[in-house]
Protein backbone atom coordinates (compact mmCIF):
# COMPACT_ATOMS: atom_id res chain seq x y z
CA UNK A 1 0.00 0.00 0.00
CA UNK A 2 1.15 3.45 -0.90
CA UNK A 3 1.17 6.22 1.99
CA UNK A 4 -0.20 9.21 0.86
CA UNK A 5 1.40 12.82 1.13
CA UNK A 6 -1.69 14.55 2.13
CA UNK A 7 -4.16 14.75 5.48
CA UNK A 8 -2.27 12.33 7.96
CA UNK A 9 0.98 13.71 7.94
CA UNK A 10 -0.02 17.50 8.81
CA UNK A 11 -1.65 16.30 12.17
CA UNK A 12 1.54 17.93 13.92
CA UNK A 13 1.36 20.85 16.39
CA UNK A 14 3.87 22.54 14.77
CA UNK A 15 2.95 26.08 12.62
CA UNK A 16 2.08 25.16 9.51
CA UNK A 17 5.56 25.43 7.09
CA UNK A 18 5.38 27.08 3.72
CA UNK A 19 7.08 24.28 2.38
CA UNK A 20 4.64 21.27 4.06
CA UNK A 21 1.42 19.72 2.20
CA UNK A 22 -1.35 21.94 1.22
CA UNK A 23 -4.65 21.19 0.31
CA UNK A 24 -3.48 21.71 -3.04
CA UNK A 25 -1.72 18.70 -2.62
CA UNK A 26 -4.70 16.76 -1.04
CA UNK A 27 -6.10 13.48 -3.16
CA UNK A 28 -9.64 15.44 -3.07
CA UNK A 29 -8.35 18.16 -5.10
CA UNK A 30 -5.75 16.57 -7.18
CA UNK A 31 -8.70 14.05 -8.38
CA UNK A 32 -11.85 16.75 -8.71
CA UNK A 33 -8.76 18.11 -11.14
CA UNK A 34 -8.51 14.73 -12.72
CA UNK A 35 -4.58 14.59 -11.49
CA UNK A 36 -3.33 10.95 -10.03
CA UNK A 37 -3.77 9.96 -6.59
CA UNK A 38 -2.05 7.88 -4.82
CA UNK A 39 -5.32 6.36 -3.23
CA UNK A 40 -8.98 7.46 -3.62
CA UNK A 41 -10.30 10.52 -1.55
CA UNK A 42 -13.28 9.71 0.40
CA UNK A 43 -15.89 11.75 2.48
CA UNK A 44 -19.81 11.25 2.96
CA UNK A 45 -22.69 13.76 2.60
CA UNK A 46 -24.15 14.56 6.00
CA UNK A 47 -21.20 13.32 7.56
CA UNK A 48 -22.04 15.94 10.11
CA UNK A 49 -25.09 15.20 11.82
CA UNK A 50 -27.48 13.12 13.36
CA UNK A 51 -25.51 9.83 13.32
CA UNK A 52 -23.24 11.07 15.31
CA UNK A 53 -23.24 10.40 18.87
CA UNK A 54 -21.30 13.99 19.81
CA UNK A 55 -23.26 15.25 17.11
CA UNK A 56 -26.65 14.87 18.94
CA UNK A 57 -24.54 15.94 22.03
CA UNK A 58 -23.22 19.29 20.89
CA UNK A 59 -26.89 20.21 19.21
CA UNK A 60 -29.14 18.77 22.68
CA UNK A 61 -30.21 22.62 23.04
CA UNK A 62 -29.56 24.69 20.59
CA UNK A 63 -31.56 25.23 17.42
CA UNK A 64 -30.21 23.86 13.83
CA UNK A 65 -29.93 27.89 12.56
CA UNK A 66 -28.46 28.92 15.69
CA UNK A 67 -25.98 26.01 15.52
CA UNK A 68 -25.45 27.29 11.78
CA UNK A 69 -24.41 31.36 12.64
CA UNK A 70 -22.14 30.37 15.35
CA UNK A 71 -18.60 29.77 14.98
CA UNK A 72 -17.54 27.73 17.65
CA UNK A 73 -20.17 25.61 16.85
CA UNK A 74 -19.79 25.44 13.55
CA UNK A 75 -16.11 24.79 13.73
CA UNK A 76 -16.63 21.88 16.07
CA UNK A 77 -19.41 20.31 14.01
CA UNK A 78 -17.32 20.23 11.04
CA UNK A 79 -14.01 18.94 12.50
CA UNK A 80 -16.36 15.74 14.48
CA UNK A 81 -16.24 13.72 11.34
CA UNK A 82 -12.56 14.49 9.75
CA UNK A 83 -11.75 13.45 13.81
CA UNK A 84 -13.70 10.38 13.91
CA UNK A 85 -13.84 8.79 10.33
CA UNK A 86 -10.23 9.91 8.97
CA UNK A 87 -12.62 11.03 5.81
CA UNK A 88 -10.12 13.37 3.28
CA UNK A 89 -12.14 16.77 3.13
CA UNK A 90 -14.14 17.83 5.61
CA UNK A 91 -17.85 19.55 4.74
CA UNK A 92 -19.00 22.71 5.86
CA UNK A 93 -21.71 22.18 8.54
CA UNK A 94 -24.14 25.18 7.07
CA UNK A 95 -27.51 24.46 5.25
CA UNK A 96 -28.96 25.47 1.79
CA UNK A 97 -31.42 27.89 4.02
CA UNK A 98 -28.95 29.81 5.82
CA UNK A 99 -27.84 32.48 2.90
CA UNK A 100 -31.75 32.98 2.26
CA UNK A 101 -31.87 33.25 6.50
CA UNK A 102 -29.17 35.89 6.62
CA UNK A 103 -30.31 37.64 3.57
CA UNK A 104 -33.99 38.24 5.24
CA UNK A 105 -35.99 35.28 4.54
CA UNK A 106 -38.35 34.52 7.65
CA UNK A 107 -37.73 30.68 8.01
CA UNK A 108 -37.00 27.87 10.03
CA UNK A 109 -35.46 24.40 9.63
CA UNK A 110 -38.04 22.16 11.55
CA UNK A 111 -36.66 18.90 13.17
CA UNK A 112 -37.42 15.65 11.50
CA UNK A 113 -39.64 17.93 8.61
CA UNK A 114 -36.73 20.86 7.24
CA UNK A 115 -36.74 24.31 5.70
CA UNK A 116 -39.84 25.33 6.46
CA UNK A 117 -41.18 29.97 4.80
CA UNK A 118 -43.47 31.69 6.59
CA UNK A 119 -44.39 33.68 4.00
CA UNK A 120 -43.99 31.75 0.48
CA UNK A 121 -42.64 33.36 -2.67
CA UNK A 122 -45.28 33.19 -5.15
CA UNK A 123 -46.02 36.25 -6.67
CA UNK A 124 -43.94 39.34 -7.90
CA UNK A 125 -44.41 41.03 -5.04
CA UNK A 126 -43.12 38.30 -3.03
CA UNK A 127 -40.24 38.73 -5.08
CA UNK A 128 -39.82 42.03 -5.10
CA UNK A 129 -39.35 41.47 -0.86
CA UNK A 130 -36.76 38.99 -1.28
CA UNK A 131 -32.78 40.69 -0.69
CA UNK A 132 -30.13 40.34 -2.46
CA UNK A 133 -27.22 38.97 0.04
CA UNK A 134 -23.79 40.54 0.42
CA UNK A 135 -21.02 39.73 2.13
CA UNK A 136 -21.85 41.69 5.17
CA UNK A 137 -24.50 39.89 6.11
CA UNK A 138 -22.42 36.78 6.77
CA UNK A 139 -19.61 37.58 8.76
CA UNK A 140 -19.92 34.73 10.47
CA UNK A 141 -19.52 32.43 7.98
CA UNK A 142 -15.93 33.89 7.19
CA UNK A 143 -15.21 33.47 10.65
CA UNK A 144 -16.56 29.78 10.68
CA UNK A 145 -14.41 28.77 7.63
CA UNK A 146 -11.12 30.41 8.60
CA UNK A 147 -11.43 29.18 11.76
CA UNK A 148 -11.61 25.43 10.09
CA UNK A 149 -9.39 26.22 7.87
CA UNK A 150 -6.80 26.57 10.31
CA UNK A 151 -7.68 23.14 12.21
CA UNK A 152 -7.27 21.38 8.97
CA UNK A 153 -3.71 22.07 7.84
CA UNK A 154 -3.49 20.08 4.34
CA UNK A 155 -7.32 18.22 4.82
CA UNK A 156 -9.83 20.45 2.30
CA UNK A 157 -12.46 21.94 3.50
CA UNK A 158 -15.31 21.70 0.92
CA UNK A 159 -17.62 24.65 0.78
CA UNK A 160 -21.38 24.21 -0.47
CA UNK A 161 -24.78 26.36 -1.58
CA UNK A 162 -27.77 25.18 -2.99
CA UNK A 163 -28.56 25.26 -5.81
CA UNK A 164 -31.18 27.61 -7.44
CA UNK A 165 -33.98 24.96 -8.46
CA UNK A 166 -33.99 23.74 -5.27
CA UNK A 167 -34.07 26.65 -3.27
CA UNK A 168 -36.68 28.29 -5.23
CA UNK A 169 -38.62 24.66 -4.73
CA UNK A 170 -38.38 25.71 -0.51
CA UNK A 171 -39.53 29.41 -1.42
CA UNK A 172 -42.32 28.70 -3.47
CA UNK A 173 -43.79 25.19 -1.73
CA UNK A 174 -43.33 27.13 1.34
CA UNK A 175 -41.16 23.88 2.79
CA UNK A 176 -40.36 20.55 1.46
CA UNK A 177 -42.36 19.04 -1.64
CA UNK A 178 -42.90 15.66 -2.73
CA UNK A 179 -44.40 17.21 -5.94
CA UNK A 180 -42.93 20.17 -6.64
CA UNK A 181 -46.64 21.09 -7.79
CA UNK A 182 -46.39 25.27 -7.31
CA UNK A 183 -42.68 25.56 -8.54
CA UNK A 184 -43.57 23.88 -11.61
CA UNK A 185 -46.59 25.45 -11.97
CA UNK A 186 -44.67 29.01 -11.72
CA UNK A 187 -41.86 27.68 -13.83
CA UNK A 188 -44.45 26.78 -16.42
CA UNK A 189 -47.44 29.38 -16.06
CA UNK A 190 -44.88 32.95 -15.38
CA UNK A 191 -41.81 32.22 -16.63
CA UNK A 192 -40.61 35.77 -16.49
CA UNK A 193 -41.36 35.62 -12.44
CA UNK A 194 -39.20 32.35 -12.35
CA UNK A 195 -36.75 33.59 -14.35
CA UNK A 196 -36.32 36.45 -12.13
CA UNK A 197 -37.04 33.96 -8.93
CA UNK A 198 -33.77 31.85 -10.16
CA UNK A 199 -31.77 34.67 -11.08
CA UNK A 200 -32.30 36.30 -7.56
CA UNK A 201 -31.25 32.98 -5.96
CA UNK A 202 -28.38 32.41 -8.50
CA UNK A 203 -26.71 36.27 -6.76
CA UNK A 204 -27.76 34.74 -3.34
CA UNK A 205 -26.08 31.16 -4.12
CA UNK A 206 -22.83 32.64 -5.49
CA UNK A 207 -21.72 35.22 -3.15
CA UNK A 208 -22.33 32.48 -0.51
CA UNK A 209 -19.62 30.37 -2.21
CA UNK A 210 -17.37 33.17 -2.82
CA UNK A 211 -17.89 34.38 0.93
CA UNK A 212 -16.63 30.25 1.56
CA UNK A 213 -13.96 30.37 -1.04
CA UNK A 214 -12.72 33.94 0.20
CA UNK A 215 -12.20 32.77 3.77
CA UNK A 216 -10.08 29.10 2.75
CA UNK A 217 -12.83 26.57 1.27
CA UNK A 218 -10.54 24.81 -1.07
CA UNK A 219 -13.46 23.09 -3.15
CA UNK A 220 -17.43 23.50 -3.76
CA UNK A 221 -20.69 21.64 -3.79
CA UNK A 222 -23.71 23.32 -5.53
CA UNK A 223 -26.69 20.62 -4.22
CA UNK A 224 -29.53 20.56 -7.03
CA UNK A 225 -31.18 17.85 -4.58
CA UNK A 226 -34.30 18.10 -6.32
CA UNK A 227 -33.87 18.61 -9.67
CA UNK A 228 -33.95 15.41 -10.67
CA UNK A 229 -37.98 16.07 -10.82
CA UNK A 230 -37.45 17.87 -14.19
CA UNK A 231 -37.02 16.46 -17.79
CA UNK A 232 -34.01 17.38 -20.08
CA UNK A 233 -35.96 19.95 -21.91
CA UNK A 234 -37.40 21.88 -18.96
CA UNK A 235 -34.03 21.26 -17.18
CA UNK A 236 -32.05 23.10 -19.98
CA UNK A 237 -34.80 26.10 -20.45
CA UNK A 238 -35.68 26.76 -16.89
CA UNK A 239 -32.96 25.68 -14.94
CA UNK A 240 -29.16 25.29 -16.12
CA UNK A 241 -28.82 29.16 -17.33
CA UNK A 242 -28.80 29.73 -13.57
CA UNK A 243 -26.51 26.95 -11.71
CA UNK A 244 -24.51 28.14 -14.76
CA UNK A 245 -24.41 31.58 -13.43
CA UNK A 246 -23.72 30.68 -10.16
CA UNK A 247 -20.85 27.65 -11.00
CA UNK A 248 -19.00 30.33 -13.72
CA UNK A 249 -19.33 32.83 -11.29
CA UNK A 250 -16.46 31.47 -9.02
CA UNK A 251 -14.78 29.97 -12.04
CA UNK A 252 -12.01 32.76 -11.20
CA UNK A 253 -11.69 32.03 -7.78
CA UNK A 254 -10.00 28.55 -9.26
CA UNK A 255 -11.15 25.86 -6.98
CA UNK A 256 -12.97 22.82 -7.88
CA UNK A 257 -16.40 22.71 -8.52
CA UNK A 258 -18.82 19.87 -8.26
CA UNK A 259 -22.45 19.50 -9.07
CA UNK A 260 -24.50 17.26 -7.44
CA UNK A 261 -28.20 16.28 -7.54
CA UNK A 262 -30.54 13.28 -6.96
CA UNK A 263 -32.58 10.97 -9.47
CA UNK A 264 -30.57 12.83 -12.24
CA UNK A 265 -29.36 10.30 -14.80
CA UNK A 266 -30.72 12.04 -17.24
CA UNK A 267 -29.63 15.52 -16.78
CA UNK A 268 -25.26 13.98 -15.95
CA UNK A 269 -24.28 15.51 -19.06
CA UNK A 270 -26.02 18.86 -18.76
CA UNK A 271 -25.66 19.35 -15.10
CA UNK A 272 -21.43 18.12 -15.64
CA UNK A 273 -21.61 20.92 -18.71
CA UNK A 274 -23.01 23.62 -16.82
CA UNK A 275 -19.44 24.18 -15.26
CA UNK A 276 -18.70 22.22 -13.42
CA UNK A 277 -14.98 20.19 -12.54
CA UNK A 278 -16.76 16.92 -10.84
CA UNK A 279 -20.19 15.61 -11.59
CA UNK A 280 -22.14 14.06 -8.28
CA UNK A 281 -23.72 10.69 -9.36
CA UNK A 282 -26.60 8.95 -6.86
CA UNK A 283 -26.60 5.47 -6.09
CA UNK A 284 -29.14 5.10 -9.53
CA UNK A 285 -26.78 5.20 -12.03
CA UNK A 286 -23.61 2.92 -12.36
CA UNK A 287 -20.03 5.24 -12.33
CA UNK A 288 -19.65 3.24 -15.19
CA UNK A 289 -22.46 4.92 -16.52
CA UNK A 290 -22.38 8.30 -15.26
CA UNK A 291 -18.05 8.22 -16.99
CA UNK A 292 -19.89 7.63 -20.44
CA UNK A 293 -23.04 9.98 -20.29
CA UNK A 294 -20.30 12.88 -19.43
CA UNK A 295 -18.42 11.97 -22.42
CA UNK A 296 -15.25 10.29 -19.97
CA UNK A 297 -14.35 14.72 -19.83
CA UNK A 298 -15.40 14.71 -15.94
CA UNK A 299 -14.16 13.56 -12.28
CA UNK A 300 -17.61 12.00 -10.81
CA UNK A 301 -18.03 11.55 -7.38
CA UNK A 302 -20.16 8.41 -5.57
CA UNK A 303 -21.84 6.64 -5.45
CA UNK A 304 -22.89 4.38 -2.66
CA UNK A 305 -26.31 3.47 -1.77
CA UNK A 306 -26.52 5.18 1.81
CA UNK A 307 -29.23 1.87 3.10
CA UNK A 308 -26.65 -0.25 1.93
CA UNK A 309 -24.54 0.83 5.55
CA UNK A 310 -27.13 -1.07 7.01
CA UNK A 311 -26.55 -4.25 5.33
CA UNK A 312 -24.29 -7.16 6.29
CA UNK A 313 -20.56 -6.65 6.08
CA UNK A 314 -19.81 -8.80 3.41
CA UNK A 315 -22.37 -7.33 1.15
CA UNK A 316 -21.33 -3.67 1.76
CA UNK A 317 -17.66 -4.67 1.51
CA UNK A 318 -18.40 -6.05 -2.20
CA UNK A 319 -20.13 -3.21 -3.17
CA UNK A 320 -17.82 -0.80 -1.99
CA UNK A 321 -15.01 -2.66 -3.90
CA UNK A 322 -17.03 -2.62 -6.95
CA UNK A 323 -17.35 1.11 -7.03
CA UNK A 324 -14.03 2.11 -6.17
CA UNK A 325 -13.04 -0.19 -9.32
CA UNK A 326 -15.91 1.32 -11.35
CA UNK A 327 -13.94 4.74 -10.22
CA UNK A 328 -10.56 3.80 -11.78
CA UNK A 329 -11.72 3.96 -14.86
CA UNK A 330 -13.30 7.70 -14.70
CA UNK A 331 -11.01 10.62 -15.09
CA UNK A 332 -11.08 11.07 -11.46
CA UNK A 333 -13.08 9.43 -8.82
CA UNK A 334 -14.19 11.03 -5.06
CA UNK A 335 -15.62 8.35 -3.58
CA UNK A 336 -19.03 9.22 -1.50
CA UNK A 337 -22.51 7.85 -1.01
CA UNK A 338 -25.04 8.41 -3.72
CA UNK A 339 -27.37 10.82 -0.98
CA UNK A 340 -26.86 11.63 2.79
CA UNK A 341 -25.83 10.06 5.81
CA UNK A 342 -29.39 8.30 7.31
CA UNK A 343 -29.58 9.82 10.61
CA UNK A 344 -29.78 5.49 12.01
CA UNK A 345 -26.42 4.75 10.67
CA UNK A 346 -24.14 3.46 12.50
CA UNK A 347 -21.22 5.94 12.69
CA UNK A 348 -18.85 2.95 13.05
CA UNK A 349 -19.71 1.17 9.27
CA UNK A 350 -18.72 4.88 7.73
CA UNK A 351 -15.25 5.12 9.63
CA UNK A 352 -14.64 1.02 7.68
CA UNK A 353 -15.91 2.02 4.98
CA UNK A 354 -13.31 4.63 4.75
CA UNK A 355 -10.57 2.78 5.57
CA UNK A 356 -11.62 -0.14 3.34
CA UNK A 357 -12.31 2.73 -0.22
CA UNK A 358 -8.07 3.85 1.71
CA UNK A 359 -7.14 -0.02 1.04
CA UNK A 360 -8.82 -0.93 -2.33
CA UNK A 361 -8.12 1.91 -3.97
CA UNK A 362 -4.50 1.82 -2.95
CA UNK A 363 -4.15 -1.51 -4.35
CA UNK A 364 -3.82 -1.47 -7.88
CA UNK A 365 -3.13 2.12 -7.86
O1 LIG B 1 -22.47 17.08 6.69
C1 LIG B 1 -22.96 17.79 5.78
O2 LIG B 1 -23.32 17.32 4.69
C2 LIG B 1 -22.97 19.30 5.97
C3 LIG B 1 -24.14 19.87 6.40
C4 LIG B 1 -25.39 20.01 5.55
C5 LIG B 1 -26.66 20.17 6.18
N1 LIG B 1 -27.57 20.48 5.22
C6 LIG B 1 -26.87 20.08 7.62
C7 LIG B 1 -28.21 19.69 8.09
C8 LIG B 1 -25.59 20.16 4.19
C9 LIG B 1 -24.58 20.05 3.06
C10 LIG B 1 -26.97 20.46 3.99
C11 LIG B 1 -27.57 20.75 2.69
C12 LIG B 1 -29.02 20.60 2.53
N2 LIG B 1 -30.03 21.04 3.35
C13 LIG B 1 -29.63 20.07 1.38
C14 LIG B 1 -28.87 19.55 0.19
C15 LIG B 1 -28.32 18.20 0.48
C16 LIG B 1 -29.33 17.08 0.38
O3 LIG B 1 -29.56 16.45 1.41
O4 LIG B 1 -29.81 16.85 -0.72
C17 LIG B 1 -31.01 20.14 1.55
C18 LIG B 1 -32.06 19.64 0.58
C19 LIG B 1 -31.25 20.76 2.79
C20 LIG B 1 -32.58 21.09 3.42
C21 LIG B 1 -32.68 20.37 4.71
N3 LIG B 1 -32.11 20.81 5.88
C22 LIG B 1 -33.29 19.11 4.96
C23 LIG B 1 -34.04 18.28 3.96
C24 LIG B 1 -33.06 18.82 6.33
C25 LIG B 1 -33.42 17.55 7.06
C26 LIG B 1 -34.64 17.66 7.90
C27 LIG B 1 -34.66 16.53 8.95
O5 LIG B 1 -34.64 16.87 10.14
O6 LIG B 1 -34.64 15.36 8.55
C28 LIG B 1 -32.34 19.89 6.86
C29 LIG B 1 -31.85 19.99 8.24
C30 LIG B 1 -30.42 19.65 8.39
N4 LIG B 1 -29.41 20.20 7.66
C31 LIG B 1 -29.86 18.76 9.35
C32 LIG B 1 -28.48 18.79 9.17
C33 LIG B 1 -27.41 18.08 9.96
C34 LIG B 1 -30.64 18.00 10.41
C35 LIG B 1 -30.87 18.92 11.54
C36 LIG B 1 -30.78 18.23 12.86
O7 LIG B 1 -29.68 17.77 13.21
O8 LIG B 1 -31.81 18.21 13.54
Amino acid sequence: MSTSPTAETTTTSEPAATSGPTTADSTLVRAARRQPVPRAPVWFMRQAGRSLPEYRAIREHVPMLESCRTPDLVTEITLQPVRRHGVDAAIFFSDIVVPLQAAGVDLDIVPGTGPVVAEPVRTRADLDRLPELTPEHVPDITRSVQQIVAELGATPLIGFAGAPFTLASYLVEGGPSKNHERTKAMMHGDPALWHDLCARLAQISRTFLRVQIEAGASAVQLFDSWVGHLNRSDYLRHVEPHSRSVLEGVADLGVPRIHFGVGTGELLLQMAQAGADVIGVDYRVSLTDAVERTGGRYAVQGNLDPALLFAPWPALEARVREIVAEGRQAPGHIFNLGHGVLPTTDPEVLTRVVQLVHEASALEA
